[in-house]
């Protein structure tokens, strides 16, 4: 037992984690471990709200994830590292959190509608995809997290999970809805009122550059501008390299614009070197640096950053029987912690037979 206070976030498997997964959170959870109980779930089930026609797919995003937080430093000796769909009492408390939250403020979520636009789906989504959102309030208060590390992007599912505590508590333990945030568990609330933690970036840029509209869109595997955790040093060269900067500027010599450039995202974001960032971004601005001197040193950087995950990859790649049995370890932990809190839950609306 540990009287650490717990940490539950995680990601919905969608292919390899990369650079803006990595400063968005994926750093912050790496750091956090010694001062916190993490638990970091594998959101498998959500990531059939969209591809419930490639299962076999999610499957192995799913232990691509695994390995990437393995990869960039998650200790299991430290961490809980969990798979959603082995955690059936997740489930069952979504269900009952489903009855605290009226359709249409599921349908208000500005994640939920951001969504619906971006993936195209039009009004064809599955009944399942809004359930998602509830989904995740489960996911969180099945652990009773203090805090939540995740992107800006998942805030409104948090103000959602705030949500559903406060309603919870009310309903079932006799909490007034008046009472502060701080005061619920100490009034004998079941639920916290979490509070989420950003990453020092917010919202990674990718590599390709505005869309149509102008847009500078962030950092995604399916836009194809990411750079990934696992790529090699050769790929991570390719990349950066043929990356979008600043399209005003044709020679070493003409006037470059650093903001929302990512080649200057990028060196602000991980180059340590940060006397040489600020004196090369002078520099860039008055035409006095190329392009391809500061690509090489960003190469330089990310490599240093990404190749020792690289390796420890390959390695837990020939180990596939260790990766499961962290699986295996952390499903066991998980649920004897999601029980706990179902019970819990039960008790509070006397549904105990
Ligand atoms: N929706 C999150 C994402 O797409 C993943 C997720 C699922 C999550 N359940 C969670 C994040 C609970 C934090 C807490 O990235």
């Amino acid at each position: 037992m540990t009287t650490k206070p717990r940490l539950l976030t995680g990601d919905t498997p969608t292919g390899k984690l990369h650079l803006g997964h990595w400063v968005g959170s994926l750093e912050n959870r790496v750091h956090l471990q010694d001062e916190y109980d993490c638990f970091f779930i594998l959101a498998n089930m959500h990531a059939f709200t969209t591809r419930m026609d490639k299962p076999e797919e999610i499957r192995q995003h799913t232990i691509d994830i695994a390995i990437d937080y393995l990869s960039a430093g998650i200790d299991p000796q430290k961490s809980t590292i969990f798979i959603q769909s082995e955690v059936p009492a997740i489930s069952e408390l979504c269900f009952f959190f489903s009855m605290l939250l009226p359709y249409p403020r599921v349908m208000r979520n500005p994640t939920i509608k951001d969504e619906i636009r971006d993936k195209q789906l039009g009004d064809n989504y599955p009944f399942g995809f809004l359930l998602y959102a509830v989904g995740q309030v489960a996911d969180i208060l099945a652990f009773r997290p203090q805090v939540v590390p995740v992107g800006e992007d998942q805030i409104p599912h948090l103000e959602m999970t705030r949500e559903v505590a406060r309603r919870f508590n009310h309903l079932y333990c006799d909490i007034s809805s008046h009472l502060a945030d701080e005061e619920h568990l100490a009034a004998g609330g079941l639920f916290p009122i979490i509070s989420p933690m950003i990453g020092r970036v917010k919202r990674l840029i990718g590599t390709g550059g505005p869309n149509e509209q102008g847009q500078l869109l962030k950092m995604s595997k399916s836009l194809n501008n990411a750079i990934l955790l696992s790529d090699d040093p050769d790929t991570v060269r390719k990349k950066v390299m043929g990356m979008y900067t600043d399209p005003q500027r044709l020679k070493p010599t003409d006037k470059g614009r650093v903001e929302n450039n990512p080649l200057w995202v990028y060196h602000e974001a991980f180059n340590p070197d940060k006397a040489w960032v600020s004196e090369a971004e002078n520099r860039y601005r008055n035409g006095e640096i190329g392009d391809v001197e500061c690509k090489k040193r960003l190469v330089d950087v990310l490599v240093a950053l990404i190749e020792p995950m690289r390796q420890k990859r390959l390695l837990l790649e020939k180990d596939m029987d260790y990766v499961r049995s962290v699986l295996q370890e952390g499903n066991q932990r998980a649920n004897a912690i999601a029980n706990e809190t179902l019970e819990l839950a039960k008790t509070a609306m006397r549904q105990v037979f």
